[in-house]
């Protein structure tokens, strides 16, 4: 069995409708043992000087099991992860954010080899990301570029040397759309990635 890590940072809960894309995918993951992590409950901060002081004399007694770590190290650990989130202002939310801050951690989900190039230290064969937005997304237009898919695959290789996706629903805020029909068809696509997760 594998551990799936399924980060819900989804804002509007149930009426989300990242969520629901997210829950068809994981919902078909095989093979999966699925661990959910709600950041909406955990209420994170943004890291303060504080915190990183205390990361940096934590990090450099290797007190690495201390529950200052246990995000870091509940991602580390996982076999997969989806991460769900809206798509805002042309990126992922802050709180999003506060939690991949504690995931970073020099010397536990990653490190730096001698000349200077990180390495990955995470075992997630694969990260998707599950996302959806109320507009369109094009990297060639500096307007619409996807800062969060391309701020992701960027995490992703720096943590492991698994495989990054996107797996998004869009368009669904523009007048004339169907919203429904929008969200069926990325949860079609949902269904083959999770029937291909694992090859
Ligand atoms: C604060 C905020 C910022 C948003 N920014 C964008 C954006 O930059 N591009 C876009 O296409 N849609 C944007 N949207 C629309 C959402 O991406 C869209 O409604 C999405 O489906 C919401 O996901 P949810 O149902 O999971 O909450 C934004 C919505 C909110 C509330």
């Amino acid at each position: 069995m594998k551990k799936v890590l399924f980060v819900n940072g989804c804002i509007r809960g149930a009426q989300s409708r990242s969520l629901r894309l997210a829950q068809r995918l994981v919902s078909q993951i095989p093979d999966a043992e699925i661990e959910v992590l709600a950041l909406p409950s955990l209420h994170l901060t943004p890291c303060n000087a504080a915190d990183i002081v205390e990361r940096d004399a934590l990090s450099a007694a290797g007190a690495f099991d201390l529950p200052f770590f246990a995000l870091a190290n509940q991602f580390r650990q996982a076999d997969a992860v989806v991460l769900a989130c809206p798509f805002w202002d042309m990126s992922v939310p802050s709180m999003v954010r506060n939690y991949l801050e504690r995931v970073c951690v020099t010397g536990l989900t990653f490190h730096y080899t001698p000349e200077g190039r990180p390495v990955g230290d995470c075992a997630m064969q694969r990260f998707v990301y599950v996302t959806t937005r109320g507009g369109y997304v094009d990297d060639s237009d500096p307007v619409l570029i996807d800062h969060a898919s391309s701020y992701l695959n960027s995490l992703c290789r720096l943590l492991s040397s698994g495989r990054f996706d996107t797996l998004a629903a869009q368009g669904l805020d523009i007048v004339g759309n169907d919203p429904e029909a929008l969200l069926a068809a990325a949860e079609a696509e949902a269904g083959r990635m999770a029937a291909s997760f694992w090859s």
